[in-house]
Order: structure tokens, then C-alpha cells, then sequence
């Protein structure tokens, strides 16, 4: 089996590859040479992942990397080696996406819409007619806060919290028109959050929450730069965010939603289109996440389902990544029945409880990670 996989350098992808590889698959890596090479990229991945001996062997002879740039039409390759490349697949795994969810719409369009335009395109001209997998994400469910999402074709009935998710939206709009255009299957695969709790640190893409911790730290030193700082030893300010303090969100480690997913591939017909969720059985309650960023800022959070009139400056300081903030209020949950038939076996992710959310938000300088990829 030759598949073609994109976003292969991404926090995801970099957990798909060496699934697939295991699986005794060839894989051209469709991926941009900057900021460095990809395949160095991967070997540290890899290694900071601690892979063993036949993954890193499989990573230098089974894995062909080939510069290419989704948002480019023909993936910005020359007509013949589009046409060469898409001949000689028989899958094709696309996972590269803009994942900024306080990005302008504008540029998210450019990877997940035009991005996935071309990768849908470079399927349709596989003369083996290439298998699709589409990485979407279960936050295609964009404002429906309460109640359940199903596993079906998306909808835009509720709107969106972020551009991300339009975006994310108008990608799997472009893959059910494909289907239908082509009369062919798609298996679109939605993730809902994805962590881990591996530590960040040099050679590991990072993830959403890593982000946030980030944001938090810099936003901590702008104010205090900014004077705004607490005098020491002084008691943590109330802030108040919107959000329910009976939220929930789901957040699910990578490493099992990368095995989900190969499963799902390879248990599912590729007769018609296949949408699954793939989400964690439990959901995190927001009271661990709450607790979870108050370890980032020296605050007290208030949850206030109704919002928040006339914040002051520390809630100004304290929001600072408005395309996240809507999420503390979502209280809904996913219906995966699908994936859990095609799941069967597959034993459950960890808790992602508070513990596994610092361990993977609390920076290490480097060495190699616990066995995550397993002997
Ligand atoms: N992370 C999550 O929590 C989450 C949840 C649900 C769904 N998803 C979806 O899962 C997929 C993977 O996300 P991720 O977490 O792995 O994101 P990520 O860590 O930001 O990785 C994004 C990947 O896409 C590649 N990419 C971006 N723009 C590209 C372009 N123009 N041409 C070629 N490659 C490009 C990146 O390549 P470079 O390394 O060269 O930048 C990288 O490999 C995305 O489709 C995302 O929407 C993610």
C-alpha cells in the first residue's frame, strides 16, 4: 500500500505516519521544506517519541519526502510529478491544516479550504483511484454549545466560535461535493481536541493547549512589563471569563486518536462516505481546566454564564485567546456510535484529568520522552 500523507510534520500527523509505517505501508510525505528540512523534522519527532529501531529504519526506507505546499494548485509541483505522484497512490491521508483559531479568515481559507481543494484534486487525478481520509475536526459543530452532535454531513445552523471552524466547515463542504462529483467514498475523521502529555520541548510539534499556556506566559509578562503585575505575596485576583462551570469539553489524547483513526481506515468499507467522530468517552469537566489555567496565571476564575459586562483590565489581560474563550461555556457532547462499532477492542484513551494536562503544558529542555510510540 502507498499512501500519501500531508501535515505528516504536524502534532497529528507525526502519530499517523508511524501508524502507518507499522502497518508495513510505503509513504510519500507531501510537506513544506521549511522551517527545515521535513524528514529532519520527522527523525526528531521520532526520536524525541522514542521510536524503536524499526520505526526510525522504516522512517529512512519506507518514507519518500516530496516539498510540496497544499494551498498551491498542483501542490505547487510541476504538472508531470502531480500527475506522476497522484498515479502511484492507493490512499491518501490529509492532515495539514491551519490550526490558528484566532486567525483572519482570509488565511485560514488558504490551507483548509484551497489546501484541501488541491489535495482533493491530486485524489481525483490518481489513476488507482486513491482512498480519501480527510482530518476534519469535531469542532465543525461550531456553536452548538449544548445538546449533541451526530456523525453526519456538516451544518452551519448554529455558526461558529472561531474562523477555525468556518474553515474547517467549508473544507468537509468541498469533500462531500467530491464524493458526490466523483462518485466516490471519503472517510472524513473528526478529532475533538487534541493533547498529550508529553512534555513540550524541542523536536515535538506542539498542541492547542501548549498554545494556550504559551499565550498565557507571554500575556503574564506583558503585564507586568506593563505594571499590571500582582504585589508579591498578595492574594490571586477574581477574574471573571464567560463560561459554565458545568461545562465539559472533550479533549483526547493523540497518540489514540492517531490509532483510531488507522483503524477506522482500515475497518470501514470504502464503499460511501464515512463521517466518525473521534473523541474521548469522557469528557474533561471545566473545572480541570480551570484549575489548569490558573496554574498559568496567578488568577481565581470566575465563570459567568451570562458574560462578562465592562471587564476590567486583568479580564481584558486574561482572555487572551478570544477564539478559545467560547469553548468554556460548551456543555455538549458527541455522539461517536459509529466509531465505537469500527472501535470494538480498541482499549480506552487515559483520562486526560489534570495531571496529564500539565505534564504535557510543562516544558522539558530535551532527551527523549517516554516510549509513546511503544517497543
Ligand atoms: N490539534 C488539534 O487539536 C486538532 C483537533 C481536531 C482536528 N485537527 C485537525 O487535524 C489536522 C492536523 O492538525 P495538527 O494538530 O497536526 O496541526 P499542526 O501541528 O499545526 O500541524 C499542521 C500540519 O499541516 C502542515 N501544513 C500547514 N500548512 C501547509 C501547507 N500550506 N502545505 C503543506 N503543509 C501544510 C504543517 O506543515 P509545517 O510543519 O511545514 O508547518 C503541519 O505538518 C488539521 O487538519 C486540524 O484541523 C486538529
Amino acid at each position: 500500500m502507498h499512501i500519501a500523507l500531508t501535515g505528516a510534520t504536524g502534532f497529528l500527523g507525526c502519530r499517523l505516519l508511524p501508524r502507518l509505517l507499522r502497518r508495513g505501508a510505503e509513504v510519500t510525505v507531501l510537506a513544506r521544506p521549511r522551517p527545515r528540512d521535513a524528514r529532519e523534522r520527522l527523525a526528531e519527532a521520532f526520536t524525541r517519541m522514542a521510536a524503536p529501531a524499526p520505526l526510525l529504519d522504516a522512517l529512512r526506507h519506507r518514507v519518500r519526502v516530496v516539498e510540496a505546499d497544499v494551498s498551491l494548485p498542483r501542490l505547487g509541483l510541476p504538472a508531470r510529478r502531480f500527475q506522476e505522484l497522484a498515479d502511484g497512490v492507493d490512499a491518501v491521508w490529509h492532515s495539514a491544516g491551519d490550526i490558528r483559531l484566532n486567525a483572519d479568515l482570509a488565511s485560514l481559507r488558504t490551507t483548509n479550504v484551497e489546501g484541501t481543494r488541491h489535495v482533493l484534486e491530486f485524489a481525483a487525478a490518481g489513476r488507482r483511484c486513491p482512498r480519501l481520509h480527510h482530518v476534519s475536526t469535531a469542532f465543525v459543530a461550531g456553536g452548538l454549545r449544548d445538546g449533541v452532535a451526530r456523525e453526519r454531513e456538516p451544518t452551519d445552523t448554529h455558526g461558529f466560535e472561531n474562523h477555525y471552524e468556518r474553515s474547517k466547515y467549508e473544507g468537509e463542504l468541498l469533500v462531500r461535493d467530491w464524493c458526490r462529483r466523483y462518485g466516490r467514498p471519503a472517510l472524513v475523521l473528526r478529532p475533538s481536541i487534541l493533547v498529550s502529555d508529553l512534555p513540550p520541548g524541542p523536536g515535538l510539534p506542539p498542541h492547542p493547549l501548549q498554545f494556550l499556556a504559551e499565550m498565557a506566559r507571554s500575556g503574564l509578562e506583558a503585564a507586568e512589563l506593563a505594571g499590571l503585575g500582582l504585589p508579591a505575596g498578595a492574594p490571586p485576583p477574581v477574574v471573571r471569563m464567560p463560561g459554565r462551570a458545568d461545562g465539559h469539553l472533550n479533549l483526547l489524547p493523540v497518540e489514540w486518536a492517531a490509532e483510531a483513526m488507522v483503524l477506522i481506515s482500515e475497518r470501514f468499507p470504502h464503499r460511501s462516505p464515512g463521517v466518525f467522530h473521534v473523541v474521548h468517552p469522557r469528557d474533561t469537566p471545566m473545572a480541570v481546566l480551570v484549575r489548569l489555567f490558573e496554574r498559568f496565571l496567578p488568577v481565581r476564575l470566575d465563570l459567568r454564564p451570562d458574560g462578562v459586562p465592562d471587564p476590567t483590565e486583568a479580564e481584558r489581560v486574561a482572555d487572551f485567546y478570544p477564539g478559545f474563550t467560547p469553548y468554556l461555556g460548551h456543555r455538549r457532547r458527541f455522539d461517536d456510535a459509529a466509531a465505537r462499532r469500527l472501535l470494538a477492542g480498541l482499549p480506552p484513551p487515559p483520562d486526560v484529568d489534570l495531571a496529564y494536562l500539565l505534564s504535557g503544558t510543562t516544558p522539558v529542555t530535551a532527551g527523549p520522552a517516554a516510549a509513546a510510540l511503544g517497543p
